[in-house]
């Protein structure tokens, strides 16, 4: 059976399904230590300028592409113009690449869920999260075998997201969405009101909110805000091209559009003032500033927060349960987006049913999140989330607008397209974004990221990992998009039928 006939239930399982894959691990966990990383308060203004000239331009790109084309990645970008399949499975295996990782993490915040009652972390929280429970190696290449805590928990969420994928979209993915993200919801005004109560909360709210304009001179603050909304947003992935594909004919893009922008934005800037509230009170608490007390990276979620939930003045569990609780909900609704456009590619591709795709990409995701679940694991993790982060979504979207503006000349039939749906009509301004403004904007990016990279090794980690498992990753999956372009499709008759009915 082919992808095609996958439908939503309804235009709210849609935008319940896309605003699931926006709201993730990146909203909780990353867009914190970002901020934080890189200018506080001053972060805010890259943010919205990559909002607004990639984020919002992307999505609808993304949107119109899947809706219009009505096919996986390769397919659509097939039938745009035969030249970009690759295209396709690329993005499609970044995305498979990144889920191999991300599901990780999730693994993590449900062995902290379970940690949280009783404060199980102790008091040296960095010692506990590092040794005691991830078993990290001295050195890059010491894999040290198997950590078994982690490998557990990551194997219960594989079996659980392995049972919602095997359904259609609207049984499986759709109802996981509908039922977590209200939950999510509460749980996270809940977290950010308490958050922002505590005594000291405005120490650590001055630190997100006040502007450093100092910062805007430096490029990588920029870079690190176009990062962040490309991985939040879930743009240059095609899983928002593959979701937009199993819509029904007329429904309206730009709206649905601007609810997930909106809707992400707003929920991490909630989150964020909810984290930063708790790093000033911890601040307070230790008479120390709030810089000493957060730590960029993984650190902030998985050692900084048991800290804060250890300081709690009450109720320590209940708010450690919400917490990673909240970053399982919003990662699982995440995963599954990371999973699907894989899923929908093989179909088209080989013409499989939807279980022998699923076996394939979740069996084969579970499969490499092994390398994760080493002791080692951490490292490569990091190493390899760089590459993919920075360079696969911004050279992706590059060559996304690339070739439905200069190579199949389309940007304005996509403009058509979505207004000939949608109630909000969009202007020229898009049109300017996907032709001139974006791709220059994310080709600068790219190579100045690219010139930086050189400059001295990501992480203070050994080239030879660097080169291996960084570059090797975001090559393999580039080499990888070539080979699976090169492959025969199944029908190819009805798929040369289906690129003249989509278009
Ligand atoms: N947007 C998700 C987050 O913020 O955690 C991550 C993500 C999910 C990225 C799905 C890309 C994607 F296709």
């Amino acid at each position: 059976m082919n992808q095609a006939k996958e439908q939503w239930a309804s235009r709210a399982g849609f935008i319940f399904a896309a605003v699931g894959s926006a709201i993730g691990l990146g909203n909780i966990w990353r867009y914190p230590y970002v901020a934080y990383e890189n200018g506080g308060g001053a972060f805010l203004i890259p943010y919205f300028f990559a909002l607004l000239t990639a984020g919002i331009p992307i999505l609808l790109l993304e949107y119109s592409l899947g809706h219009r084309f009505k096919g996986s990645a390769p397919l659509t970008y097939r039938r745009l113009s035969k030249k970009f399949e690759w295209l396709g499975w690329w993005q499609a295996l970044l995305a498979f690449a990144i889920s191999t990782y991300y599901m990780i993490i999730l693994g993590w915040a449900l062995s902290y869920t379970y940690f949280s009652f009783g404060t199980q972390w102790g008091k040296d929280t960095e010692k506990f999260f590092l040794n005691n429970y991830l078993g990290i190696t001295d050195s890059f290449w010491n894999i040290g075998g198997i950590q078994w805590k982690v490998l557990i928990p990551v194997f219960l969420l594989w079996a659980f997201i392995y049972f919602v994928m095997r359904q259609q979209a609207h049984k499986g993915i759709e109802r996981l969405t509908k039922i977590l993200m209200p939950i999510l919801i509460v749980m996270m005004i809940i977290i950010t009101i308490r958050g922002v109560s505590l005594s000291g909360a405005s120490a650590g709210l001055n630190v997100l909110l006040t502007p450093d304009f100092g910062a805007l001179s430096d490029f990588k603050v920029w870079i690190a805000a176009y990062s962040q909304i490309f991985f939040s947003l879930s743009i240059g992935y095609a899983t928002m091209l593959t979701y937009s594909s199993y819509l029904s004919k007329d429904t309206d893009l730009s709206n649905s559009g601007l609810i997930a922008a909106l809707g992400n934005s707003g929920f991490e800037f909630m989150a964020a003032l909810g984290v930063f509230g708790a790093l000033g009170y911890l601040a307070t608490q230790q008479g120390i500033g709030v810089d000493e007390v957060a730590t960029g990276g993984v650190g902030l979620a998985f050692i900084v927060f048991p800290k804060i939930i250890n300081q709690f003045p009450g109720l320590n569990d209940l708010f450690g349960v919400l917490f990673f609780g909240s970053l399982v909900f919003a990662g699982l609704t995440s995963i599954v987006s990371l999973l699907e456009p894989g899923v929908a590619a093989i179909r088209d591709k080989f013409n499989i049913s939807r279980n022998a795709a699923v076996n394939t990409i979740v069996g084969g995701s579970a499969f490499v999140s092994i390398l994760y679940a080493t002791k080692g694991g951490l490292n490569y993790l990091d190493v390899i989330d760089h590459f993919l982060n920075n360079y696969g979504l911004l050279i992706g979207g590059f060559f996304m607008t690339v070739a439905t503006a200069w190579f199949a000349k389309e940007a304005n039939n996509m403009r058509a397209h979505i207004n000939n749906v949608s109630d909000v009509h969009i202007g020229s301004w898009w049109i300017i974004c996907v032709k001139y403004l974006t791709p220059a904007l994310l080709l600068v990016m790219a190579g100045l990221n690219i010139i930086d990279e050189f400059k001295a090794p990501y992480g203070g980690f050994p080239y030879s990992g660097l080169i291996s498992m960084g570059w090797g990753a975001l090559f393999a999956t580039l080499i990888g998009g070539f080979l699976l372009q090169a492959a025969r499709w199944k029908e190819e008759d009805s798929i040369s039928g289906k690129i003249k009915e989509g278009a």
